[in-house]
């Protein structure tokens, strides 16, 4: 969703700005903008679409201090109006902003009553007016009334025009980290935009105050909880993030398995709670869970859960999965759980998020940076830390530290969907269907091709296609049948003929001969165990989307209207 990324610097901070843009762009966005000090004070320069269509209005422009950002419309169309940075009635100050004011509408009543008129619909531009009004000279101790002022969720950067060469900074329930760089401070929604720096964690509701030397924290030197951050990510020969990701998964597997601790397994009742893909990732793990438990599990939807009746837990764990720690339903579906007494445990892959500080404990997957929007890696490791909270009998274990070899062959042994991409490319509608672990790898089979494909897709259980979806089965309609369990033979078989008996073309994903055989076409995998298939059987479900997206010419790595990170709720 929106990024940010400020610097204040010696020499020209331009570039680099536009540098910072360009690696959040993988967060989904609609529009950029830029603030900055030029020769005759502050200037603002906006565009629709991509940072390069901003890069190219900036044209020969220099400065050494300024902020910008990439916006997912929220509130408001997608328009150079609604485009951040907002400036303030008289010019004060101009700001970027990332999160949701919740009590916009009635600060905006309060404005009108002194005289200020908004001219963008978005919810940011009052926190601009909101500055001016209550400045008191010190933008530090201004910024902290108005941060007092709001309520809802905020990362916020500013540029007073009186103080050239600063920016001002707060957040809340929003991240926003500092770096130092040779000579000049930074700061960014996502440490991605920050590579090769010195960060610091800026907590929240304290107030930031960056120049080209330093960062003074409410005007204490900020020198502490110094952690180097990476270097930049990069392709690596492959033509797109997703593809490389989707190699990536062995190594990324490998090194969750070995962060799994030896002791602490999960015993009791568990709920797991997510998002999206996380959620599925959840779902799909509930049969092994229940397996090593011997209580029942349930996978819930963050969003439902905040909605449901507040039953208090009754000794139950609740597990917390998210890749980027930072989904607003997760992370309130989180502080909703430990309202009820649930013992709370985050499953994140960045071990400095707003969940991870939030959870009574904390696992980590190993997937490294995740750069495309659709995510392929960060769905297998978060299968693996699921299953290191509980499996610990000495088969599951061994079977557990098998995935690696298994995930290696089936991403080779995936590469053989591009045959299949003729299938898809004309289809009103595509189905994933499953039973079990294999319903989760369905709906998220389903979900990652209408991501990347924009080609409408159901993920169905399999017993559910006959009580009303089978109505959209017409004769050629593709139908990916997951069968990874060796339990569930007849009754998938009973499934790809009822399929077949209304034209449908049947694909499978299986380990079965006899699923193979009945299908009209079959990707035939290894023997694999069936409670953790999940980290494998999804592996040909990405690569047939990449493939069918790219043969259909869309921006895989940045699909529209998607958001890497999804802080609103
Ligand atoms: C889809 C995808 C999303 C996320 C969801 C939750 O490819 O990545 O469905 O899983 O937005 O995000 P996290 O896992 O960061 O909480």
């Amino acid at each position: 969703m929106c990024g940010i990324i400020g610097i204040t610097a010696k020499t020209d901070a331009l570039s680099a700005i536009v540098s910072g843009l360009k690696a959040l762009e993988y967060r989904g966005y609609d529009s950029a903008g830029v603030a900055f000090f030029g020769k005759n004070g502050l200037r603002i320069v906006k565009a629709v679409g991509r940072v390069s269509a901003l890069e190219e209005k900036l044209g020969e422009e220099t400065t050494t201090c300024g902020i910008s950002h990439t916006r997912w419309a929220t509130h408001g169309e997608v328009c150079e109006k609604n485009c951040h940075p907002h400036v303030s009635f008289g010019g004060a100050c101009m700001l970027v902003h990332n999160g949701v004011i919740e009590n916009y509408a009635e600060l905006k009543k309060y404005l009108l009553e002194k005289g200020v008129t908004c001219s963008t619909d978005t919810d940011s531009e009052i926190i601009a007016h909101l500055y001016e009004l209550l400045c008191d000279g010190d933008p530090v101790t201004t910024l902290g009334r108005v941060a007092n002022a709001l309520e809802g969720s905020y990362a916020i950067a500013l540029l007073s025009a009186l103080h050239k060469g600063e920016i001002f900074a707060v957040r809340r329930s929003s991240p926003l980290v500092i770096g130092r760089r040779d000579n000049a401070s930074l700061l960014a929604s996502d440490v991605t935009a920050l590579p090769n720096a010195e960060l610091y964690y800026l907590e929240e509701g304290r107030v930031a105050r960056l120049w080209a030397e330093g960062v003074d924290v409410m005007g204490k030197r900020f020198h502490s909880n110094a952690i180097q951050s990476l270097s930049a990510p990069d392709k690596n020969g492959y033509d797109t993030f997703m593809l490389k990701e989707i190699y990536e998964q062995p190594q990324a597997i490998a090194r969750t398995i070995a962060d799994i601790p030896k002791k602490g397994r999960i015993k009791g009742e568990a709920l797991l709670l997510g998002c999206g893909s996380s959620y599925h990732a959840g779902l799909a793990c509930i049969p092994l869970v229940e397996k090593c438990t011997g209580r029942h599990a349930e996978a819930l939807l963050a969003s439902e859960f905040i909605c449901s009746h507040a039953l208090p837990a009754n000794g139950q764990t609740a597990i917390l999965l998210s890749q980027s720690g930072e989904t607003a339903d997760t992370l309130s579906a989180c502080a909703e759980a430990k309202k009820r007494g649930y013992k709370t445990v985050g499953i994140t892959n960045v071990e400095t998020s707003s969940l991870a500080r939030a959870v009574d404990e904390n696992r980590f997957t190993k997937a490294g940076a995740e750069i495309a929007v659709a995510t392929t890696k960060g769905f297998t490791t978060q299968i693996v830390a699921l299953a290191g909270l509980f499996v610990k009998d000495e088969e599951s274990l061994r079977a557990l530290h098998s995935l690696p070899t298994l995930a290696e062959k089936v991403v080779r042994l995936s590469e053989k969907t591009a045959e299949l991409v003729h299938i898809f490319l004309s289809a009103k509608c595509v189905f994933f269907i499953g039973r079990k672990s294999d319903y989760g790898v369905a709906l998220e089979g389903a979900l990652k091709f209408k991501e990347i494909t924009y080609i409408p897709s159901i993920g169905l259980a399999s017993g559910e296609l006959k009580h009303g979806s089978i109505s959209l089965i017409e004769k050629g309609s593709p139908v990916v049948v997951v069968c990874a369990d060796g339990k569930l033979i007849a009754k998938t078989l009973l499934s790809v003929a009822t399929v077949k008996a209304r034209g449908g073309v049947t694909v499978a994903v299986t380990c079965f001969e006899e699923v193979a055989t009945a299908c009209d076409y079959a990707l035939r995998l290894p023997a694999l165990p069936a409670d953790l298939s999940p980290a494998i059987t999804v592996i040909p479900l990405q690569m047939l989307s990449y493939y069918v997206a790219t043969a259909l010419r869309r921006d895989v790595d940045k699909p529209r209207n998607l958001a890497k990170s999804v802080t609103v709720e």
